[in-house]
């Protein structure tokens, strides 16, 4: 049997970028140019981004203006169409594995409210229950309870009910989903999928039937009660780069049943505390910053954990001052403070040793602890109806005005 591209990575001691793993080279950091040349994904370039503020007349969100949204793939193409007035449908999920969302997981969601706001168009949210069951040994009904949390955080970023739906694939898939599913599924061999996603003889079946399941929400026929007879309508997919896995695969096969391939607009990862080796894990709480930390532990983790690019003695700092390319501190604040020249003075003040990093560190604090408090009381808001009704089977009449 042929080697899969992860036995290939593996062997090249190269970095490695999938659903389910992201690990750098030598514990150096990831190289995204070269994963776009690896994946064949396009850079996003500034003119797409100058595209996106003139057709939506407002300014382009800060993860696009920092280069946290930095590949795409026919981007290019739902912008054209849109510009001819044709609008598209947004598509991104969450595999419920946990109870809480790690700032990371926010980032997709917070980009996609933006996209939504900003040329107004309908978005399906999949929760991949199915998916964390079968790789995380969750029971059933675990990880539909997660699924209904998660969503609740989700709810949180302030999507707009009237142009979402929002559904666990437990409960949705069947019907024409079903039917999709099976289209794609006998596009895409067992060597195929072996060496997309790595799987072995040893991984019980479950797994390797599962990806049609993330494939289909990219075609608009698979919600009838959305966009009957709208089947030529193109969808967007934001999210981090790892999972473009599943959207390759959903992309070789869309031609070959008729349908339009999916575009993609996708994120490097938030880092971990510990430096920029790869995306957080789950399995150590002390690399991530979750929705659920107090202001005392966000001040306890940034001040303790936080790999601090400054110099050993305060003496050397003011010598040598801070190297930003390895400090998370800077890192995190940009991608979170909003205000350009005060991220840009800063950077400024620490690299030439006039800021410390304890100043550094402060302001952090204070970000984080503002996004994660605002995101609180607006998930304490979220009430199990509301949940109900994200998630109801319904038409959304006005989701394109
Ligand atoms: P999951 O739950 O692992 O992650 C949810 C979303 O968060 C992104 N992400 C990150 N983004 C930035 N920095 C990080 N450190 C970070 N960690 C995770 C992921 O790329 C994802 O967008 N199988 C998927 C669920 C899914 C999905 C989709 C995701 C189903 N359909 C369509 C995106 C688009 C999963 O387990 O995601």
């Amino acid at each position: 049997m042929e080697k899969s591209e992860i036995e290939e990575q593996k062997e090249e001691e190269d970095q490695i970028v999938n659903p389910w793993e992201v690990t750098a080279k030598d514990g150096g950091k990831i190289d995204y140019d070269k994963l776009i040349d690896k994946f064949g994904c396009q850079r996003l370039e500034e003119s797409l981004i100058s595209r996106v503020e003139r057709l939506t007349s407002r300014p382009p969100h800060v993860f696009l203006r920092r280069g946290v949204f930095f590949a795409h793939r026919d981007f290019n193409e739902i912008l054209d169409a849109y510009e001819r007035g044709k609008k598209f449908y947004l598509y991104t999920g969450r595999g419920p594995s946990s109870e809480a969302l790690h700032l990371g997981h926010l980032i997709p969601f917070m980009f996609t409210k933006y996209l939504q706001d900003a040329f107004k168009v309908p978005l399906v949210i999949q929760l991949t229950d199915d998916e964390k069951c079968m790789w995380k040994n969750l029971s059933v009904e675990e990880s539909q309870r997660l699924a209904r949390e998660n969503a609740k955080d989700i709810i949180a970023c302030g999507f707009d009910i009237t142009k979402t739906f929002i559904f666990s694939d437990f409960d949705y898939v069947g019907g024409a989903f079903y039917k999709n599913m099976v289209k794609v599924a006998k596009c895409v061999t067992f060597n195929k999928v072996v060496g997309i996603f790595g799987f072995t003889a040893e991984d019980h079946i479950g797994k390797i039937s599962f990806p049609p399941v993330q494939a289909v929400p990219s075609f608009p026929s698979s919600f009838p009660h959305l966009f009957p007879g709208k089947d030529d309508l193109r969808c967007l997919i934001p999210c981090a780069i790892d999972q473009d896995p599943y959207f390759r695969m959903t992309r070789d096969v869309a031609p070959r049943i008729g349908y339009q391939k999916p575009a993609l607009i996708e994120s490097s990862f938030f880092p971990a505390l510990q430096g920029e080796t790869g995306k957080m894990s789950a399995s150590d709480p002390n690399s991530a910053i979750y929705v659920t930390d107090s202001a005392k532990v966000i001040k306890n983790k940034v001040n303790k954990y936080a790999f601090s690019g400054g110099q050993e003695s305060i003496e050397k700092h003011r010598k040598y001052g801070a190297n930003l390319e390895v400090d998370i501190p800077i890192k995190y604040l940009g991608f979170f403070l909003e205000d350009d020249a005060e991220l840009e003075h800063m950077q400024k003040e620490y690299a030439a040793g006039r800021m410390l990093t304890g100043e550094v560190k402060k302001r952090l604090i204070e970000v984080l602890t503002e996004i994660v408090e605002r995101h609180c009381r607006a998930r304490a808001a979220v009430t199990d109806e509301m949940v109900d009704a994200f998630m109801a089977i319904r038409p959304l009449p006005n989701m394109f005005d």
